[in-house]
């Protein structure tokens, strides 16, 4: 195992790499992919935007019952049933709680009474300086390049990362999106963040809850092998295929946004990632697959970034 990693953001969660899972929905929607990264010393994140009510409670009893190291849960705030499923996640006491979508204060109090550690997802300076004076624990920073939803504004990780770590200087950051490898952490605590997210590169585990076509799509794809589209419609960034296509089409030729939003509402992530409709789906995907050129274990992968990480900063000029 690599030495230890110490930040600020490891020191909060306790963790001995900051090396985070990204939440994906379905990718680690089940136990396996967050208990293992979890297990290897980085924070595993369940990710339960598209979980049933009545499946979140058992999934978190069995990652607790595979690893006995912090681990997270992501919760989209825009689920119809958020409420309920706040009440059941709270019940299930994670270390730490990743919210996205939607404002802190519906659900800090709560979290914070029972010991969870609250972070929080934004995609601006704006709404970080918003989270940080509702009290968040930390702030997951996600970039232009990033996988899933980028900023509408698509301001690039590097930027964004720098601009929120310059504006809350007090509190530990997770920089996100573009990150596949230790040469990309080192990126991101130079910027200011004390962690690194990693999406993208933990699709391409053995752990993954993810179509074997789904993962060759990223291991195939090219840094440029990304497209964003669904403007006004909750944009998206995914590998380019038959989907984006369509989609740039639309776009381009001054569709109706009624237009757009019945093509783009035709397909949906499950069908790409579980069934691997990966020619006419959506195969959400950040710019980083083109970083990505094997599947290995999450434990792997996770070992492999902290010891790149060393390699990397001993090679930097002094
Ligand atoms: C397939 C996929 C599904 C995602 N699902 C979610 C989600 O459910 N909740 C969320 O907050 N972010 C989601 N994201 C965004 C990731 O949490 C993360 O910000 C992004 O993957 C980082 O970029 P990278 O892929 O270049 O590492 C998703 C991303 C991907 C690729």
């Amino acid at each position: 195992m690599p030495e230890p990693i110490r930040t600020s953001f490891t020191r909060l969660v306790g963790i001995d790499y900051p090396i985070v899972q990204a939440g994906m929905s379905w990718v680690s929607s089940s136990p396996v992919l967050p208990a293992a990264v979890s297990q290897a010393g980085g924070l595993g994140v369940f990710a339960a935007g598209p979980v049933r009510i009545g499946d979140l409670g058992g999934i978190m009893s069995q990652i607790r019952t595979l690893t006995d190291k912090p681990w997270a849960v992501n919760l989209p705030l825009y689920r119809k049933d958020s409420e309920q499923a706040r009440r059941v996640i709270l019940e299930a006491r994670p270390d730490v709680l990743i919210a996205s979508q939607g404002g802190p204060s519906r659900y800090l109090a709560d979290f914070r009474s029972v010991g969870t550690i609250c972070l929080h997802v934004v995609a601006s300076v704006e709404h970080a300086l918003k989270a940080a004076e509702a009290g968040v624990d930390g702030l997951v920073v996600v970039g232009g390049e990033a996988g899933g939803h980028p900023p509408h504004d698509l301001v690039s990780t590097m930027v964004l990362t720098r601009a929120v770590a310059t504006a809350v200087p007090e509190l530990p950051i997770v920089a996100s999106g573009g990150f596949a490898d230790g040469q990309g952490l080192v990126a991101a605590l130079s910027l200011g963040a004390s962690a690194a997210q990693f999406g993208t590169r933990f699709i391409a585990s053995d752990e993954a809850q993810v179509h074997d076509d789904y993962r060759a799509m990223v291991l195939a794809a090219g840094v440029g092998g990304t497209r964003t589209v669904g403007r006004d419609l909750g944009m998206i960034r995914c590998l380019q295929n038959d989907f984006t296509d369509q989609m740039q089409n639309l776009e381009n030729s001054g569709a109706t946004l009624e237009a757009r939003r019945s093509f783009f509402g035709a397909t949906v992530l499950r069908q790409a990632a579980m069934d691997g409709h990966v020619t006419s789906g959506k195969v959400e995907a950040g710019q980083s697959a083109g970083l990505v050129r094997d599947v290995a274990s999450a434990r792997e992968i996770v070992h492999r970034i902290a010891d790149e990480y060393r390699l990397t900063t001993a090679r930097l000029p002094r």
